[in-house]
């Protein structure tokens, strides 16, 4: 199998993160609440992905709650030097599952704590705030109360480096303006492109770029051009997904997620795979139709 380290590097804060990482939420329970259906799995697909030189991860507190974080822990602690964790905060969870907006000065130092807590971590790396004006896409607001917070507690050193996650591109330059921000983490994939102007202008600007759902989240994506595309280079639709993300744009971060070990080989594979014109051509017409 080619080393993913051939997919590249991009600067995540004052770190380079290989551009092939993987996003933890998948190894909480079902509706991402309570313990994984095989705790094995999780910290098997964990280790994988570190052994096979994945040295970004993805990750929050409230996915389970506490309980992604605390397999992370358990599969990975003490940590590669070179492994960069990010995580987020925003929202708490109910009892029974829902996810509650929590923006307040208390709800997000406690989140930081309990990140740092779960993880194992002195200081957390990168620390996403995720807008919740809508829990399901970026709308206008404004953001300055709860990042002004967070950047009080990178100040007392809690946290290294900000990042926006589910933000417009006029949140992106109001977070610009009260902090450093080394990333933007919002839904985006081959068939979901309204961040396509976002991409490049960050790209411009050296800051990372993460979609979140690559491969379309809890509906993977299905699509008769990504199957023929895949078809054609003997490659699988999600391998060709990635591959079309990766030759996206080079700030472009990958964190698919998986609760597979299987399906995180097949997905580390797309490095191999170099899509010619004619296949950017007609993957890109999957996003305008
Ligand atoms: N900032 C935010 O608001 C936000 C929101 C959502 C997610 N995230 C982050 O983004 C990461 C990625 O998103 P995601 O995990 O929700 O969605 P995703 O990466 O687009 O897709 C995950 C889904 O695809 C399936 N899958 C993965 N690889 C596959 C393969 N090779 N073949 C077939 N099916 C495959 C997974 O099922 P299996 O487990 O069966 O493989 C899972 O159902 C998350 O893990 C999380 O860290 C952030």
């Amino acid at each position: 199998m080619p080393s993913i380290s051939e997919s590249g590097t991009f600067k995540l804060g004052h770190r380079l993160v290989r551009r092939l990482g993987y996003g933890a939420m998948q190894l909480a329970g079902p509706g991402v609440f309570g313990p994984p259906k095989d705790h094995a799995a999780a910290l098997a697909v964990l280790r994988e992905a570190v052994a096979s030189g994945v040295n970004h991860i993805d990750t929050s507190d409230f996915y389970g709650p506490h309980v992604t974080n605390r397999i992370i822990r358990e599969a990975l602690h003490p940590y590669p030097e070179d492994l960069v964790i990010v995580t987020k905060v925003s929202a708490r969870r109910g009892a029974d599952g829902s996810w509650i907006p929590a923006f307040s000065r208390a709800e997000l130092t406690q989140a930081v704590h309990d990140n740092r807590r779960n993880l194992g971590l002195d200081v957390l790396e990168v620390v996403n705030l995720r807008s919740m004006f809508n829990a399901h896409h970026p709308a206008e607001g404004s953001i300055e109360a709860p990042l002004t917070i967070l950047a009080d507690l990178k100040r007392q050193g809690l946290v290294r480096h900000i990042g926006l996650s589910n933000v417009t591109p006029t949140q992106v330059e109001e977070g610009r303006r009260i902090c450093d921000i080394v990333c933007i983490q919002n839904h985006y994939n081959v068939a979901h492109r309204d961040d396509d102007a976002l991409i490049d202008d960050l790209a411009r600007e050296g800051i990372a770029y993460v979609p979140y759902f690559p491969l379309g989240g809890f509906s993977p994506l299905q699509s008769d051009t990504l199957n023929s595309v895949a078809a054609r280079r003997n490659a699988t639709p999600m391998a060709v997904a990635l591959a079309w993300l990766l030759q996206r744009a080079p700030n472009i971060l990958l964190i698919p997620g998986t609760s597979s070990v299987a399906h995180l080989r097949e997905n580390l594979g797309s490095v191999a795979l170099t899509l010619s014109e004619n296949d950017l051509r007609e993957l890109n017409g999957i996003g305008a139709s």
